[in-house]
């Protein structure tokens, strides 16, 4: 008998780090690759704000609204069956509660079934705020990149003794604040063990080493379809790019050399 399908949920997330079982989590920014990646049983999808840079073109994600964001999110919802549906709360939508509250909601009715912030301490009271509204809310420690102009570039962080209690302070108190889980781009992967072994909640890892409870990458980064920025971290799968240039070109010099469409493409 085919195995049935369960919708994954916070709970059965939270759930994994008991069991000692990695969570799996990828971005995905329109229909066609969240239904591939829906499809093959990926925990968590993220709609990251790095759609800002891998699909809108900007130099960061500085610029992504809440409104592209949203955009993204439904297409994404549509192919999403049973993955774990999480929506980037993009730079400047959670500055003020009424307006991190009004945010996290826009999201939950766009299909998402919880929203990711990027902050520690800082972002406590409101982590608290959404959380307490039944918005289940994942963190992001580490290189955040709505901070990237505060730290200088993509740069790890967490190296020295001060940065790594900052982080470990901020994880236990996003943890307090009621957030299910936490993303650590960046740091050290021995500030990530000792992270992950110490918080009840799961931690998920980019470029953050092999002991976070979960790993997530960008999928075009993964997929060799972004080539602007190439992190160490993030392992090339596949190289598309290369793969889709060359139909292109062969579709060009086909249709210059009168090849396509032949009569096989063609009506009678
Ligand atoms: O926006 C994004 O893609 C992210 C991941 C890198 C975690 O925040």
């Amino acid at each position: 008998m085919k195995e049935q399908r369960k919708k994954i949920t916070v709970p059965i997330i939270k759930n994994r780090k008991k069991e000692n079982k990695k969570i799996t989590m990828l971005t995905a920014y329109n229909y066609s690759l969240a239904k591939l990646i829906n499809e093959i049983g990926i925990d968590i999808i993220l709609v990251g704000d790095s759609l800002g840079m891998v699909e809108l073109g900007y130099e960061s994600t500085i610029p992504v609204t809440m409104n592209e964001m949203l955009h993204h999110t439904k297409a994404v919802k549509r192919a999403t069956e049973f993955s774990l549906l999480v929506g980037d709360m993009p730079f400047g939508s959670y500055n003020t509660f009424p307006e991190a509250i009004k945010n996290a909601t826009r999201f939950m009715k766009a299909g998402c079934d919880a929203i990711k912030m990027e902050g520690g301490i800082e972002i406590r009271d409101i982590v608290e705020e959404i959380t307490n509204r039944g918005i289940p809310v994942m963190g992001h420690l580490g290189l955040t990149p709505q901070k990237l102009s505060e730290f200088g570039g993509f740069k790890v962080q967490g190296r020295d003794k001060e940065g790594a209690k900052r982080i470990c302070d901020d994880a236990f108190c996003l943890q307090k604040a009621g957030a299910f889980s936490a993303v650590l781009e960046c740091v050290p992967m021995e500030l990530a063990k000792s992270i992950s072994e110490e918080l009840e909640i799961p931690t998920i890892g980019i470029g953050a080493g092999k002991h976070c409870d979960g790993q997530v990458l960008v999928t075009q980064d993964l997929l060799g379809l972004f080539s602007q920025i190439t992190p160490r971290f993030a392992k090339r799968y596949a190289n598309l790019s290369e793969i889709i240039l060359s139909a292109l070109k062969n579709y060009q010099q086909e249709v210059i050399d009168e090849k396509f469409p032949s009569e096989e493409y063609s009506y009678k």
